[in-house]
């Protein structure tokens, strides 16, 4: 089955990267989200992304307009979803609200759609259970920032169909992406290694190891990662790791998941990170 047909529901930083994608790789999107407002800042979004292409020479004013022109903006799920060959959620990260979600999809999207989450903690098989489409439901995982991102992590649930993961795989494959395959265990395979990572580093600066600066610049420099796990906690959001961390620390009963009271503290005054101007770093400026 060839994708010429994408819905992705919610326009935030996730689902604007992924429409871009799409639409780059020559696929009709239709980018949802709850209110006209929400999804105009998505697509707004992903022009400010391919004009700073444009001015980096990465991509050209004409590839710019036609991956603008593929992408139609609607505001009612049922209408991204009808005619969709695939349609990516990347909705919050909330089980009753993806779980609604799948449902409204089973119903609304054609039955050989591909039904894909972006959620980067939350069980596959969770999210699919009961559901009339299970063996079509599949994680779908990017990276942020989703077009410069190379990793895709596919996620299998328990009732996911083998046609499904090998239609995601050729899908990201066609967007140029390094395409992984993870058992639906916590975490998959990138959030448990990010995160171990990142609450060790947390602890670091708890002991009064390091500064930020100098443990990042050991992943860094050291171990040749672009960004240090500090540095990164703050780009994705505190409050977005500890809730992974909760989740993980539980789901996998393992204390090194258990966050850092430095990282609690840090969310209860709302250094959240770069979207708060303040988490390790000062991002103000
Ligand atoms: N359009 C096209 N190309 C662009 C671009 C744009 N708007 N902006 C940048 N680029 C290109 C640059 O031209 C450059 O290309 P070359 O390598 O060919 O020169 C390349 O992208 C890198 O850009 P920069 O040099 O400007 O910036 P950088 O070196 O800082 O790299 C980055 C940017 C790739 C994002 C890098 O900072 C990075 O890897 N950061 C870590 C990101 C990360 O870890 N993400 C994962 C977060 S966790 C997650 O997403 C999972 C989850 O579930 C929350």
């Amino acid at each position: 089955m060839e994708i010429r047909t994408v819905a992705v529901l919610g326009a935030g930083t996730m689902g604007a990267g992924i429409a871009q994608v799409c639409a780059q790789a020559n696929c009709d999107v239709r980018l949802y989200d709850v209110s006209k407002d929400a999804v105009a800042k998505g697509v707004k979004r992903i022009a400010d992304f391919l004009g700073k292409g444009v001015e980096k020479g990465k991509v050209t004013a004409a590839e710019r307009d036609a991956t603008l022109a593929r992408i139609t903006a609607v505001v009612d799920v049922g209408e991204g979803a009808s005619g969709a060959d695939l349609v990516v959620e990347a909705a919050p990260e909330e089980m009753e609200l993806k779980r609604r979600l799948f449902r409204e999809l089973a119903a609304a999207a054609p039955g050989h759609a591909i039904l894909a989450t972006n959620t980067s903690s939350l069980p596959i098989t969770k999210i699919a259970d009961g559901n009339a489409a299970a063996a079509r439901i599949v994680g779908m995982h990017f990276f942020n920032p989703v077009p410069l991102m190379k990793l895709l992590e596919l996620v299998v649930g328990e009732r996911t169909a083998t046609s499904t993961v090998d239609a995601a795989r050729a899908f990201g494959v066609r967007l140029g992406k390094e395409v992984i395959t993870v058992r639906d265990r916590p975490g998959f395979a990138s959030s448990r290694l990010g995160i171990a990572i990142a609450m060790e580093a947390i602890r670091m600066v708890e002991e009064g190891v390091a500064s930020p600066e100098d443990i990042d610049k050991a992943m860094v420099f050291g171990y040749g990662h672009p960004m240090g796990p500090l540095r990164l906690t703050d780009v994705v959001g505190c409050d977005i790791r500890l809730a992974i961390a909760d989740h993980l620390a539980e789901a996998l009963d393992a204390p090194h998941f258990k966050p850092p009271q430095l990282l609690r503290k840090m969310v209860a005054e709302g250094r959240l990170g770069k979207k708060s101007g303040r988490g390790f770093y000062d991002w103000k400026e």
